[in-house]
This record gives C-alpha cells, sequence and structure tokens, in this order.
C-alpha cells in the first residue's frame, strides 16, 4: 500500500480546501505546533509538519520551549493558544520532558482544536462513534484502508498496541467500521495464535521486526504502524509480503499518512470554526 502516494492526494485536496476557505473569509488556517525541549527526532518532526502545512498554503506558529519548562508554563502557553482565534489546530509534540505532565497539557488543547486526536474528549468521542479528529496515525490508516476497498465490515481486526495515541484509537476507529475487534498488549497469552485468526493486522508495538511472517493469515492485510530506529518497522516485512494481500512498507507507509491527516484535519477545523462549508 502505497501511503506516500495517498497522503499526496490528500494534501493535494487539503491545499483546495485551504483556498476555498482563503476565498470566504480572507483569513489563512494556522497549526500551532509546540516543542517542548530539543529532543532531535521530535525537532525534525515538527520541522516537516510546519513544511506541509506551508506547502497546502497554511501558516504554521511554531512555538518552542526550553528543556526546564514547568507543566505550569506550558500548560499557560496551550490555553493562551486556545483562546487565540487565528490558531486552529494544536499540536504537542510528544514525548515532552519527564518534568512536564503531559496528559494535562494535552487536556489543555480543546477539543474543537484536537487535530492530532489526544485528548481525553476526542478519545471519547471516538468511541462514542462521534468521528471529528481522529488520532492521526489510526486515522491515516483508516484513509489507507478505504482507500485500498478493504472489507472492514465483519472482519477479524487485530490491533498490538493498546496506546492512547495509536492502539486504542485504532480499535475504536475499526470498530466503528463494524470490525470484530481484538486489541493486543504485553500480557496478551500466545500472541501468534490470535494474530493468526486476522483478517486485517495492525502492528503498534514499537519493537523492529516484532511481527512474524508466520503470524500472518493468507491473504491477510498488513499495516505496520511501527516507526524504529534504522527506518524499520514492526512487522518483518520480506516475511509477511508473500502471505498478505495488502501490506504497508516502512517507511513510505503509514508515516506519510499521518502527516497528511494532521493538515488535512487543521483545514476542517478552520472551516468549522470560521464557518465554511466545504
Ligand atoms: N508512523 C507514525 O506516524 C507513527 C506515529 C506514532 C507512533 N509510531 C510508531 O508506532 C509504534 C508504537 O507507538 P506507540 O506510541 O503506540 O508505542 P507505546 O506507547 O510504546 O505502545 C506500545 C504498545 O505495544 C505493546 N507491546 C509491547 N511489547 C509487546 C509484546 N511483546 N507483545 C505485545 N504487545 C507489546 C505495549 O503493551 P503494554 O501496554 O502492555 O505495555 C503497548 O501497548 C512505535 O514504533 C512508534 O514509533 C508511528
Amino acid at each position: 500500500m502505497d501511503g506516500k502516494a495517498l497522503a499526496q492526494q490528500v494534501l493535494d485536496r487539503c491545499a483546495a480546501k485551504v483556498e476555498i476557505i482563503k476565498q470566504s473569509t480572507g483569513r489563512t488556517p494556522c497549526l500551532a505546533t509546540v516543542l517542548v525541549g530539543s529532543d532531535p527526532a521530535s525537532a525534525t518532526y515538527v520541522k516537516m509538519k510546519g513544511k506541509r502545512c506551508e506547502a497546502v498554503g497554511m501558516t504554521s506558529l511554531r512555538v518552542e520551549m526550553p528543556q526546564e519548562t514547568t507543566t505550569e508554563q506550558l500548560m499557560a502557553k496551550m490555553r493562551e493558544l486556545a483562546d487565540d482565534d487565528g490558531v486552529n489546530g494544536i499540536l504537542l509534540q510528544h514525548p515532552v520532558p519527564s518534568q512536564v505532565d503531559e496528559r494535562a497539557a494535552f487536556e489543555a488543547i480543546p477539543v474543537s482544536k484536537d487535530v492530532d486526536g489526544v485528548t481525553a474528549g476526542g478519545l471519547g468521542e471516538m468511541w462514542l462513534g462521534i468521528e471529528r479528529f481522529g488520532s492521526c496515525t489510526p486515522a491515516g490508516i483508516m484513509t489507507l484502508l478505504r482507500a485500498y476497498d478493504v472489507n472492514m465490515n465483519g472482519a477479524e481486526a487485530v490491533v498490538i498496541g493498546r496506546s492512547p495515541i495509536l492502539g486504542k484509537p485504532m480499535a475504536a476507529m475499526l470498530l466503528n467500521a463494524n470490525a470484530t475487534v481484538t486489541i493486543c498488549h504485553s500480557r496478551t497469552k500466545d500472541l501468534a495464535s490470535v494474530v493468526k485468526r486476522a483478517d486485517i493486522v495492525v502492528a503498534a508495538v514499537g519493537k523492529a521486526n516484532f511481527v512474524q511472517g508466520d503470524w500472518i493469515k493468507d491473504g491477510a492485510v498488513v499495516i505496520d504502524a511501527g516507526y524504529n530506529a534504522g527506518n524499520v518497522g514492526d512487522v518483518d516485512f520480506d516475511a509477511a509480503l508473500p502471505k498478505a494481500s495488502l501490506i504497508t512498507p516502512v517507511p513510505g507507509g503509514v508515516g506519510p499518512m499521518t502527516i497528511a491527516t494532521l493538515i488535512d484535519q487543521t483545514a476542517d477545523a478552520a472551516a468549522l470554526q470560521w464557518n465554511v462549508q466545504l
């Protein structure tokens, strides 16, 4: 599954939306990105997100805060962005330094500006089947599954991982699409036999080449959300390839879809906030 090509299509459609918003309001949609500390990988991700924003004609407001930032200082900045009518979406880059209460900082984002789908309110809405702004990686995966006409109705879906940004919202979205969903984690017994039942497997573990080829049922759709050191995914790609009917590569699969989803959801947030019909 070519996530890179599909992400470009999403961004092209998003650029058209941004143009409509600009013409109807005379204003430019804006994503605020907040980076706390100096982790090089996080800095690169934030830079990439800013660049993609500008490529579709939106503004990116880059907020950088020092490594020693306190929870109170970060919350004050998040509230300022929440109250700024010119900011349509807010992204707090994960992870933040250990002294900061990340959950509290996420919760300072109003659900209407939660374009990264990280708040308890956003996740709660997702489980209730109210789809507003999904957590970007699973929402990008859903766009991929739909673009490739994967039948989710009644399908056995196995999600490996239960993090609040990936495994849990992924399970909710698959459930909302009428899949029968199993969520696996580090305490799951006999993971291989659970994965062998799956028509759709989503690996979100954070361990290189973790999912083995012989765990994959013939004809299964394999989504590798992992991104480990050296551009390696969570699935042993070469071993899974002959078994899978569709599979995402790393890189070039899920990763580009995540950023495209974030940018697209920011345009949608701007349209909702400024009453523009898209
Ligand atoms: N492409 C993208 O845009 C994108 C975005 C976000 C994340 N990612 C990648 O996705 C992967 C997962 O990210 P994350 O933030 O969800 O990671 P995370 O918070 O570390 O969660 C990992 C999950 O995997 C489970 N797990 C760990 N070892 C396991 C085992 N032996 N068997 C079964 N489950 C196991 C953990 O279970 P417990 O809950 O029991 O500990 C946990 O639920 C990482 O490679 C990350 O880099 C990619």
